[in-house]
């Protein structure tokens, strides 16, 4: 960022997990100063004024209507986030909208359209697509490091469908399960590093293989881009082996893997109020969210080109050639720095982000015909990959 001068003034609506995942980032970066934030629960209220000051809310209304607030980042569950978004856009805010942006597409579109209409900023974010090394390799790519993007293959596995979860997030129909909330994550880096239009996908799921958790905790697919590139993405939440191993032992946070991962499902029957576990893993002080000591990944990326192919780790790229191999650093600043450059880059100097409305909704769409795929046995075409209705 070139300018640490004119911080953007942000509101934040939800103070819960993906909150605490993100303020160590808006505590540490120049280009963005927190000053309000709404939330139902006044304890979560208290800890943010705690750490942050500025003025906390009860309503959203009442957050949007806050003069000081220029952007709103709404990190409530993704049920919510079409009302509180379009609370905001209609008080003239930009927006920065977890992923995903929304469940239904319908949602997405009145998202992206309220956001034209009002002239204001919409991102959607944090994913991994924003994350360092997928940033590089995009550069890299561009660059002509490997030529033309051939084929990408995109692997993780997680204690996903074991962490503490609120209701909603074990149901399909509400967004549950690792469809929207970590296919849309690699749906998102692949796209980036693909560089082209997605026009199909073919897919599977793993639904209720644990019929405790009756949701999509496993997928397989392909996705192929209008420039003959094509892509398989594979992802398991099911806690057995951990995706972390293959990443240099530092976890999807950037921060050293603890021992702990298969233990997550004794963990979670041992806990005998899930939905309380779930409200412990919210804010509650800026010292007890992780820190990280490397980039923030997504689990295995490997990109296959014309005259060479990139592996992504998380303190960088790797680019093999018929030359050499050659390790190419992405630098660190703090988990998830990359979001507010975006964000305060758009606001001051009016660059578009890549991670737009009408982005999210392309990897909203892919994660719905993920769905269809699997429901049907048949591929599914696009028509959200650009600037639509
Ligand atoms: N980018 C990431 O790494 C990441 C990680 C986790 C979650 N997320 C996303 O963040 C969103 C929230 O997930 P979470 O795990 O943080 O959920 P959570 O349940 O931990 O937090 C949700 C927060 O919203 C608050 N809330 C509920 N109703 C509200 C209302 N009417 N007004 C204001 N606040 C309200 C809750 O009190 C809570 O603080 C989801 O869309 C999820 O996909 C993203």
């Amino acid at each position: 960022m070139s300018s640490t001068s004119d911080p953007v003034r942000l509101g934040v609506v939800g103070l819960g997990r993906a909150f605490a995942l993100t303020a160590p980032a808006i505590a540490a970066h120049p280009g963005v100063v927190p000053v309000a934030a709404a939330a139902p629960r006044a304890e979560s209220r208290d800890a943010f004024r705690a750490a942050f000051g500025g003025r906390v809310y009860a309503e959203v209304a009442d957050l949007a209507a806050d003069p000081e607030v220029e952007a709103v980042y709404v990190t409530t569950p993704h049920g919510m986030h079409l009302d509180h978004a379009l609370t905001a856009i209609r008080a003239g805010k930009h927006v920065l909208v977890e992923k995903p942006m929304a469940v239904s597409l319908g949602d997405a579109c009145a998202m992206v359209r309220a956001a034209r209409a009002a002239g204001v900023t919409l991102i959607v974010g944090p994913s991994h697509s924003f994350d360092g090394p997928v940033k590089l390799a995009a550069d890299l790519i561009a660059a002509g490091a490997i030529g033309g993007v051939r084929m990408i293959h995109a692997l993780y596995a997680t204690d996903f469908l074991y962490r503490p979860r609120r209701a909603d997030e074990l149901s399909t129909d509400l967004g549950g399960g690792v469809v929207f909330s970590q296919a849309i994550h690699q749906v998102d880096l692949v796209r980036r590093l693909a560089g082209g239009r997605a026009v199909s996908v073919y897919a599977r799921t793993g639904g209720a293989w644990d019929p405790a958790r009756p949701t999509e905790g496993a997928y397989a697919m392909m996705i192929d881009f209008a420039d003959g590139a094509f892509a398989s993405l594979t992802y398991s939440g099911y806690a057995h082996v951990d995706g972390d191993r293959l990443m240099e032992g530092v976890s999807e946070l950037g921060v050293p893997k603890p021992a702990a991962h298969r233990a997550a499902r004794a963990a979670l029957s041992a806990a005998p109020d899930e939905a309380a576990a779930k409200r412990a893993r919210g804010f509650a002080t800026l010292a007890e969210c992780p820190v990280a000591e490397t980039h923030e990944h997504f689990g295995q990326v490997l990109v296959f080109g014309e005259r060479g192919d990139l592996r992504l780790t998380p303190g960088g790229v790797e680019v093999t050639d018929d030359r050499e191999r050659r390790f190419h650093p992405a630098p660190f600043r703090t988990t998830r720095a990359e979001v507010f450059d975006t964000l305060h880059a758009a606001l001051r100097a009016g660059v578009p982000p890549l991670q737009s409305g009408v982005w999210g909704r392309a990897s909203l769409e892919i994660c719905h015909a993920l769905l269809a795929s699997a429901r049907t046995g048949r591929p599914q075409g696009l028509v959200h990959q650009g600037e639509t209705a």
